[in-house]
C-alpha cells in the first residue's frame, strides 16, 4: 500500500523501539562510538523511539516533549567524526538486519538517515 508510511511499515511504534533497542545494544559494543555515550542508554533510546518515529513519517512524539530536534545542534558537545558516522550507520544496518526489515525499506531508510548522520560531523577525524 503506497499511502503507507516508513513509521507505519516499520510496526509503528513499537516496531522502531525494538530496532532502537538493538541499535544501542550495538553501539554500546562498538568501540568508536561507545565512549561517547552515557552508559545507561534508557533515556536515549527512549528520544531516539520518538525521534525516529517522526523522522519517518509517524506523529511528532519528539518534538512534543523536547521541542525543536536541531539535531546538529544538539550533537555539538560531542567531537564526531566520519568515521563515527560511518559507524553509527553501520550499526543502524545491522540492527535493521537483525529485526528483519525488508531489504528494500532498509535502502530507503538508511539513505535518509545517512544525510542525517553526515550532517552531524563536527570534527575532523585527524582531530581525535
Ligand atoms: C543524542 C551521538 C547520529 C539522533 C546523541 C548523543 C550522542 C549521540 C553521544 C547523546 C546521548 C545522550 O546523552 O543521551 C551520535 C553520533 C552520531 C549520531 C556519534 C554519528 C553520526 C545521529 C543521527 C540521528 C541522531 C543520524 C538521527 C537520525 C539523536 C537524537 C538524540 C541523540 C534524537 C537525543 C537528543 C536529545 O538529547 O534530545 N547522539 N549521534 N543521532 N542523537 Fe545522535
Amino acid at each position: 500500500d503506497e499511502s503507507k508510511t516508513p513509521y507505519d511499515l516499520l510496526g509503528e511504534k513499537e516496531g522502531i523501539a525494538k530496532l532502537v533497542t538493538t541499535f544501542y545494544s550495538l553501539v554500546s559494543q562498538d568501540s568508536l562510538l561507545s565512549p561517547l555515550f552515557p552508559e545507561d542508554l534508557t533515556e536515549t533510546a527512549y528520544k531516539q523511539t520518538q525521534f525516529l518515529s517522526q523522522f519517518f513519517g509517524g506523529p511528532p512524539f519528539y518534538t512534543e516533549e523536547h521541542g525543536h530536534p536541531m539535531l546538529r545542534a544538539r550533537h555539538m558537545p560531542f567531537p564526531i567524526t566520519n568515521s563515527h558516522a560511518k559507524a553509527w550507520i553501520a550499526c543502524m544496518e545491522k540492527a535493521m538486519t537483525i529485526q528483519k526489515i525488508d531489504p528494500d525499506l532498509q535502502n530507503i531508510l538508511l539513505s535518509r538517515l545517512k544525510m542525517t548522520a553526515f550532517h552531524m560531523v563536527n570534527t575532523e577525524d585527524s582531530e581525535r
